[in-house]
């Protein structure tokens, strides 16, 4: 992956429309991001990307971050299990080990994933990297506890996060 890193430089040489293709699954689901990204070019490194993608999502409508929230899968839900994942998605939930829950820790999810679903109306989004299993259900559980307006923040500050990663996997820097 490392190896055919872009740079800043070359994508910011290109049109929208490739820009767009290469950029288009760092928010997920949602092209419209790296589409509205490509006017603020040329970028001189990952960071300055970075921060003018989740620039066009904070400038965005509720409408629009609502439905980025919703695109996002369950942890270890029914997605999951039916191998609908996108590479990103499956890489990141495998890498915390979700795809290897006992039986306790699925039942867990399920249950939290549910009741989080019903209290907030959309998913629990939260950047996986560096945390295990149990750490993600206990994350899950404090979040519930939270206002709606403060959980519907945190997942847009997650999402962020999650694109901070895809793009240093996909980014040169510089
Ligand atoms: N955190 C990192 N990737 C994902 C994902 O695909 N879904 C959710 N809900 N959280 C994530």
């Amino acid at each position: 992956m490392t190896a055919d890193r872009i740079t800043p430089a070359a994508l910011s040489a290109m049109d929208q429309a490739a820009f767009t293709a290469c950029l288009g699954d760092i928010y997920e689901h949602s092209p419209w991001v790296a589409e509205r990204a490509w006017a603020a070019r040329p970028y001189a490194d990952r960071a300055a990307l970075q921060q003018a993608m989740a620039g066009v999502l904070a400038a965005a409508s509720r409408a629009e971050k609502l439905a980025l929230i919703r695109a996002h899968p369950e942890l270890a839900g029914k997605a999951a299990i039916r191998g609908e994942l996108t590479a990103d998605s499956r890489r990141e939930q495998a890498g915390a080990g979700l795809d290897q829950c006992s039986a306790e820790e699925f039942a867990a999810l399920t249950r939290l994933n549910q009741a989080y679903g019903v209290r907030f109306g959309f998913p629990f989004v939260i950047a996986v990297r560096g945390l295990g299993r149990q750490e993600i259900i206990a994350a899950l559980e404090r979040r519930l506890a939270h206002a709606p307006e403060q959980e519907f923040a945190e997942a847009l500050v997650q999402i962020d996060r999650i694109a901070a990663f895809r793009l240093e996997a996909k980014i040169a820097d510089p």
